[in-house]
């Protein structure tokens, strides 16, 4: 049972708040990079972790993550000027670069040096595979970048796309957590349900690791053998997870990353990630891109009752919600607990064991940044840098063997 207190703990992100201050001591994902395309283009409203933010890029195609509100009086700088290297803000013309230097106060008298008493809120950023990064904790505690896969990949071999959710960051994250949820939710062929009823409930483990925790589920498939899958959760808000139990190797080549990323308490960015070894094609890009509208809203959402057909529900698909990809379905199941779920109202059992590992890791992670101490998976130094080859896995292996094995290579990647 989670104690109201413990359900506050994990689900309050303002700044602060303890898991605010956590999940601020890693770089996390504030836009993509398409929402600031050019060089001086307009810029974009960025509000993350409950902060009110805006992002540009300057003349020299650099982005900047600004606080919203001019250090003059407040005017918005969202309607700022971007030109020549810095955003102008429209009141009196006070001008910024991405560093947040203020470069010009063209309303103070000619040999005013008041600019430079002045330094603007702004966090670091830093771009990669679509994504622009930023770091909101304490300056003297800023870390090395992660070297994921998708780091040193090629643009051609990753793409990304990021949904808006309405609910608290956790009931999504949870949810990546949640492996028994896969043969209901996602069960789109009600013929299917033999199966479902043979491997609806998985033999659970959770295992800490250095950046945070493998899942590991386990299936049976027949009296000689196991179907396995093990998935990483990355700190403090990531995860890894395998493709779908029936995809073709081809299907599974594609390896997903997923971040969810607090706008505040009650809505979440998230993000996926994608890469594989062959390059994607532009079509392949752009079918991805329709899945969500121009501001990143689910064509399935809250507002239409996700388009659910009870027919449907009836005669083709466990959920009657038609899915492009299984993060539709999940967004249902994951909006309609409320804005912040109460957890003191759950029930849980066997099946959530992983859920309950997670919860425990990540009250753990926000006791230690209180009590003064690093967070875990804060890389300080390049000799521990090495995360190139964290990947979700799945497989089969003899009914007998240890789910280990698969991490030496001994299972089957195809069903
Ligand atoms: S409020 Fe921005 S320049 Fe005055
Ligand atoms: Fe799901």
């Amino acid at each position: 049972m989670f104690s109201r207190e413990e359900n506050e703990l994990l689900t309050r992100v303002g700044p602060g708040t303890p898991m605010g201050e956590l999940m601020r001591r890693y770089w996390i994902p504030a836009l993509l990079s398409e929402e600031v395309p050019v060089p001086d283009c307009p810029p974009v409203k960025v509000r993350l972790l409950g902060e009110g933010l805006v992002a540009f890029r300057d003349s020299k195609g650099r982005v900047g993550l600004l606080d919203e509100h001019c250090s003059h009086r407040g005017s918005s700088l969202f309607y700022g000027r971007n030109e020549e290297c810095g955003l102008r803000c429209i009141y009196h013309g006070w001008k910024y670069d991405v560093e947040g230097n203020v470069l010009e106060t063209p309303a103070e008298p000619s040999d005013s040096d008041f600019k430079n008493k002045i330094h603007h809120p702004t966090y670091p950023c830093r771009e990669v595979a679509g994504i622009i990064f930023t770091y909101m904790g304490p300056k003297e505690k800023l870390p090395l970048f992660p070297e994921y896969e998708w780091v040193k990949l090629s643009a051609d071999r990753t793409h990304v796309v990021k949904f808006y959710l309405e609910c608290n960051y956790l009931q999504g994250l949870e949810g990546d957590f949640d492996s028994s949820h896969t043969s209901f939710l996602h069960c789109n062929n009600l013929k299917d349900l033999a199966r479902l009823n043979r491997d609806g409930a998985p033999t659970l483990e959770a295992e800490e690791t250095s950046y945070g925790m493998l899942a590991i589920s386990i299936r049976k498939l027949g009296p000689e053998q196991n179907y396995l899958r093990l998935s990483p959760f990355i700190m403090p808000a990531f995860s890894i997870v395998p493709g779908p139990a029936t995809a073709k190797f081809e299907e599974t080549d594609i390896r997903a990353f997923r971040f969810w990323i607090p706008i505040d308490d009650t809505s979440t960015w998230f993000y996926i990630l994608s890469m594989r070894d062959t390059p994607f094609t532009s079509e392949e890009k752009t079918s991805a891109r329709s899945w969500v509208d121009s501001i990143y809203r689910r064509i399935r959402n809250a507002g239409n009752t996700y388009l659910q057909d009870r027919e449907l529900q009836k005669t083709v698909s466990y959920t009657g919600i038609k899915a492009v990809i299984p993060a539709e379905q999940d967004g249902c199941a994951t909006e309609s607990m409320g804005p912040i779920y109460d957890r003191t109202k759950e029930h849980l059992g066997y099946s959530d064991k992983t859920i309950i590992a997670l919860r425990r890791l990540l009250l753990k992670a926000v006791k230690t940044v209180q009590e003064g101490r690093e967070s875990p998976h804060v890389i300080k130094d390049a000799e521990s840098n090495h995360f190139s080859h964290l990947r979700s896995i799945k497989g089969v292996l003899p009914a007998n063997a240890p789910w280990r094995q698969l991490l030496e290579g001994e299972g089957k990647s195809d069903e």
